[in-house]
């Protein structure tokens, strides 16, 4: 398989994915009816250079955490393609450079686009669906955006707090739906985080942190354990 065809297979699973084992969870709707839309045909593709900048070794780690007995032909696409496809870490491209989203999360976040702006493998100017990896043993800050967005874990556990609430841990397998502008934070203990990420609406607008008292405490606790 070219791999044209690898990258657009992936989308096709995620797609997939979707349909199949998570039709009633909230937020899926909204991502399958964007993905509708979508044409997913080599003629639609943007080609990008095949890009990984950082943290390869944990993106092979997350990628082997995925259950295959939940995600088997998702991984297989994944594990096909990933190394065709442009990986980017965020150091200011959802936030402004000013933004306190501390040093953990600059040095151990990766991503890439499939659809979406102008950088997906397929262009949209009003959805995005890619990947987003955390390192272990760090705090994603309280945070929020205008996107209404979904992440679909392929790994767990991770922590997870809403509206600076209590912290709740979530498994491989499941969904959460940030409506706009919900707080959210993540935190990644000994294996990295990884997500299918969506943002189905408003996808131009930067991310803001959420200041919390915390921080220093949560990082501190993450580091020593
Ligand atoms: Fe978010």
């Amino acid at each position: 398989m070219n791999s044209d065809l690898l990258i657009l297979n992936v989308i096709r699973e995620i797609k997939s994915c979707l349909e199949m084992n998570f039709p009633g969870e909230p937020g899926v709707s909204e991502v399958l009816g964007k993905l509708e839309g979508v044409q997913l045909s080599p003629e639609a593709m943007i080609r990008q250079e095949p890009q990984l900048p950082a943290h390869g070794d944990v993106l092979n780690t997350a990628i082997g955490n995925i259950p295959k007995s939940r995600f088997g032909p998702l991984v297989e696409a994944i594990t096909a393609a990933k190394d065709h496809l442009h990986w980017r870490v965020d150091r200011g491209l959802f936030y402004e450079g000013d933004a306190d989203i501390g040093k953990d999360y600059l040095d151990g976040n990766l991503h890439c686009v499939l659809v979406g702006s102008d950088v997906g493998v397929i262009p949209h100017d009003d959805f995005l669906l890619g990947f987003f990896l955390l390192a272990p043993r760090l705090l994603y800050r309280d945070h929020i955006h205008a996107a209404p967005e979904l992440y679909l874990n392929l790994v767990g556990p991770s922590g997870w707090r809403f509206e600076h609430g209590e912290w709740r841990d979530y498994q491989a397998g499941s969904v959460v739906w940030n409506s706009p502008n919900a707080v959210h934070a993540m935190r990644v203990y000994d294996q990295p985080f990884f997500s299918v990420f969506s943002w189905t609406g408003d996808v131009e607008q930067m991310c803001e942190v959420t200041p919390a008292d915390d921080w220093p405490a949560v990082e501190q606790e993450l580091r020593e354990n």
